[in-house]
């Protein structure tokens, strides 16, 4: 009968270990014993960019990037696209289980009733240029709430959490909208609980400032991007919530937490890929250029933006949802040539040697830009709309460290490679070379 173990033999000293396997892993800390000497620390693992390492266990979602699988809590993201609304798939991630209908109730009356941000937050926005990114708006806004919130450094009481919960997918909206009427020199328009959690986002957006009749924004507008968010809700270890994982561990307070999240979810490379997309379908500019485009990707001098994951080698689910939204939305809004130059970029690429030999297929941000530009969202907010759908992910997956026995504060080992003990040298006795 085979067992549930590595057998390790080391050749340096001929002694043979044997190590437990568990969930197709074995413990990097059973490998500190396998040692050349006396004074031998131990064998470590070395890893750059994890790009083998569980940090974790985790039960909130599944992506089985071979097969392009990806699950919140059990549930096919496929059913939670067609079925669910973000406020209900955000219950479902931090919570664990979907909501009966007064669980719903009670999760979208608090969240709304935590819409509104302190006035003086609008100084803080009134701060920045007028051309501020408004990334960077929100990490320094939501950072900000932390001074506001001090109860929040109660970390492991459980109605704490659930208060900031409700604080954080409230507001996010908000200073989100407040970067986006001061880059445009609008003034800002205060949330309306009335209105759904992104019929109220719409509302702060596009509402005139003092308007006495109620914001009724575009259903069609409106339910596009409610998908869109439960699409973006959680995606499991990705950079962001690595962030929010690792500064959480110190027992810092959410809202920093998620302002580093946030900063990590900036990078082009991550959540800023969406606005890259954007850029890139611009720079091609029509169908015929593509082929050039293409042979600039090949020959590595450029990436194709929205392509590639690191875990999924197979189509993103997300972005065949995605595909079939941008139908539906620029039936409202008017059609894109961007889509036209995103739909042929996409056949000629999946038909190339070169992607599928590098297992490149579209991930989420290849079609969601061309939602949002159709939408009037200017590009730099694209990746501020996947930070406010994130949030739902990243306080499920800073809970569920807190909560996990197993976890401490991360702190990484590393391979040592530079200078050997040397003595100072007095500034008259350097050569600078
Ligand atoms: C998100 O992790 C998550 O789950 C993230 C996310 C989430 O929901 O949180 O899914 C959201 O961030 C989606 C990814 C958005 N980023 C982009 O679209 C940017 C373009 N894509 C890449 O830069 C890249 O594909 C990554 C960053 C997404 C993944 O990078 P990996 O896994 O580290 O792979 P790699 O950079 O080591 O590339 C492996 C090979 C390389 O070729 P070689 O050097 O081996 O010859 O594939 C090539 C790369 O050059 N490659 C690409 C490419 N992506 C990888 N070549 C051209 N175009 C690309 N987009």
């Amino acid at each position: 009968m085979p067992k549930d173990t590595l057998t390790i033999t080391d050749n340096r000293t001929g002694t043979t270990y044997e190590v437990p396997v568990a969930n197709g892993t074995i413990k990097a800390m059973d490998l500190r014993q396998i040692k050349a000497g006396a004074d031998d620390f131990g064998l470590m693992t070395y890893d750059p960019a994890f790009m083998n390492t569980a940090s974790c266990h985790s039960a909130i979602t599944y992506i089985d990037g071979d097969r392009g699988i990806l699950r919140y809590r059990g549930y096919p993201i496929e059913q939670l696209a067609e079925k669910s609304s973000f406020v209900e798939t955000a219950y479902l991630i931090v919570h664990g289980e979907l909501p009966t209908q007064p669980q719903l109730k009670e999760w979208s009356a608090q969240i709304a009733a935590h819409y509104m941000v302190h006035e003086n937050i609008k100084k803080f926005v009134d701060g920045f240029h007028y051309d501020a990114h408004p990334m960077g708006m929100l990490v320094s806004t939501v950072a900000a709430l932390s001074t506001f919130y001090q109860d929040s450094k109660n970390i492991f009481d459980a109605a704490s959490r659930q208060h900031q919960a409700y604080r954080l997918l409230g507001k996010m909206p908000t200073l989100a909208a407040y970067a986006y009427r001061h880059s445009r020199g609008l003034p800002y328009v205060y949330p309306d609980p009335a209105l759904s959690y992104v019929g109220n986002f719409i509302s702060m957006l596009g509402q005139r400032a003092g308007a006495c009749e109620p914001f009724i924004p575009n259903p069609v507008l409106e339910r596009a991007l409610d998908l869109l968010f439960i699409l973006h809700a959680d995606h499991e270890q990705n950079c962001s919530t690595n962030a929010m994982r690792a500064v959480g561990s110190s027992h810092a307070d959410p809202f920093c937490a998620v302002a580093a999240a946030t900063a990590a979810l900036y990078g082009p490379l991550h959540g800023g890929a969406n606005e890259e997309v954007l850029k890139m379908l611009r720079d091609i500019g029509s169908t015929d250029h593509i082929p050039d485009y293409i042979k600039r990707v090949k020959s590595g001098e450029l990436r194709l933006m929205g392509f590639g994951h690191r875990v999924y080698k197979n189509y993103d689910p997300r972005a065949k949802i995605i595909r079939a939204a941008a139908h539906s939305v620029l039936e409202v809004t008017g059609s894109s040539p961007l889509l036209d130059i995103a739909l042929e970029l996409e056949r000629i690429a999946l038909a190339d040697d070169y992607f599928i030999r590098h297992k490149l297929y579209p991930n989420v941000d290849f079609y969601s830009g061309i939602i949002y530009q159709a939408m009037g969202f200017p590009v730099a907010m694209f990746p501020v709309l996947f930070a406010i759908a994130r949030t739902a992910g990243w306080i499920a997956q800073w809970q569920e460290m807190l909560l996990d026995k197993e976890q401490k504060i991360a702190r990484p080992r590393q391979v040592y490679v530079g200078h050997a003990e040397r003595a100072y040298v007095p500034i008259e006795k350097r050569s600078g070379a």
